[in-house]
């Protein structure tokens, strides 16, 4: 038999470093499964009915911590419907 607060719940333990957006354990985000449908509900309509233009001269990778592109990534994001050419 449990003692009284005992959990029953396994966590599996993560590697070190290990990226944890929504924490882990009894405290971890109750809200994760909602905020990651509203993300892809998100990006869903962002790709399906926006046009994505990159608008910077800029080329190539600059190599730090994470490669990133070199001045950053400037896009010109218009809706479908609303473009005139
Ligand atoms: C991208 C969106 C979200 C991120 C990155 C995020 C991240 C987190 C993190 C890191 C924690 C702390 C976990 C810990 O202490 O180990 C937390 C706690 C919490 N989050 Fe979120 N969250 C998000 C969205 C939401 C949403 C949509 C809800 C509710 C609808 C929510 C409700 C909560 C609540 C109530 C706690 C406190 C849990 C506790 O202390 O037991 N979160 N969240």
């Amino acid at each position: 038999m449990l003692e009284y607060g005992a959990s029953t719940a396994t966590w599996v333990q993560p590697m070190p470093n290990t990226y944890l957006p929504f924490g882990i354990g009894g405290h971890s985000c109750p809200g994760s499964e909602l905020a990651k449908l509203e993300i892809l509900v998100l990006l869903h309509h962002l790709t399906n009915d926006y046009k994505w233009e990159v608008v910077g001269e800029e080329e190539g990778i600059q190599y730090g911590q994470f490669p990133v592109p070199k001045g950053g990534l400037p896009l010109k994001i218009t809706h479908k419907e609303e473009q005139t050419n």
